[in-house]
């Protein structure tokens, strides 16, 4: 079955980062993989790709932690893309490729990575399963993955009641409520993935369910958690 894809990932880009700066459960989930990708071992020369990597808060880092690697950005928004264009440039981040294309036509050589990010998009996939099988093919024996994908339905009104609380913490009342107001684009995008997750155009998945798909494309799994307010599942693979 086609699937017909209605997030608009261009205008969600234009506000995207306004996660990373205000949504402290995003910022917790990044730390988290950062400091799990952190342990890999890379050797000069090593590829580490992050697919669907979006304004590339991740890939932007794991080019900065790994100075020594080639880390390919993969995204097919072009807005997603030269939000992180400008970051690669800002950050001097020469080792950073950013690849601005669907993941339906990526083309990666058998064993070239050492390392896979999917934070966040497998579900947008319209075959998530299949990728995962790529990836594993794309990894060379010992590669590391680590998969975070939101299993469970967004709910956008317990989003905002979470985030806004921590923010009037922070802020203070009329602050959060002009940046909640700055950021509309972001809940407006949010209800429409909620809109296709519940319709099946998007993958939802109990943790168990992501677990078996991860390990049917051949990684042996090293962890297995819940995350960001436990709508995620994280699972850290290893290729044997
Ligand atoms: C929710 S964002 C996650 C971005 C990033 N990984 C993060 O956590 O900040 C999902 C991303 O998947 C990208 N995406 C959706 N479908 C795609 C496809 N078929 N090929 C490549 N990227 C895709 C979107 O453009 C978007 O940037």
């Amino acid at each position: 079955m086609t699937k017909v894809i209605n997030v608009d990932w261009n205008r969600y880009a234009r506000k995207y980062d306004m996660l990373m700066r205000f949504n402290p459960f995003y910022q917790q989930l990044q730390q988290e993989v950062l400091d799990r990708a952190k342990k890999w071992s890379i050797s000069a020369g090593d590829r580490i790709a992050d697919i669907g990597a979006g304004t590339g808060n991740y890939s932007t880092a794991i080019a900065a932690i790994f100075p020594q690697a080639q880390v390919i950005h993969v995204d097919r928004d072009e807005g997603m893309c030269s939000v992180t264009e400008v970051k690669k440039q800002e950050r001097h981040l020469s080792n950073l490729e950013i690849w601005n294309v669907s993941v339906d036509e990526l083309q990666i050589e058998p064993e070239s990575l050492q390392g896979c990010l999917c934070i966040h998009s497998l579900y947008t996939f319209s075959q998530p399963e299949q990728l995962l099988k790529a990836i594993h093919s794309w990894l060379k024996p010992g590669g590391y993955g680590i998969f975070v994908d939101p299993g469970r339905m967004v709910k956008v009104r317990e989003w905002q009641m979470a985030i806004g609380w921590q923010m009037v913490k922070k802020y203070g009342l009329r602050q959060t409520l002009h940046i909640m107001k700055e950021g509309r684009e972001i809940s407006h995008q949010n209800q429409q993935i909620s809109k296709y997750q519940a319709n099946g155009t998007y993958w939802t998945h109990t943790p168990e369910e992501f677990e078996y798909a991860i390990a049917s494309a051949g990684f042996n799994i090293t962890e297995s958690r819940l995350c960001f307010r436990k709508i995620s599942d994280m699972v850290v693979a290893v290729k044997a």
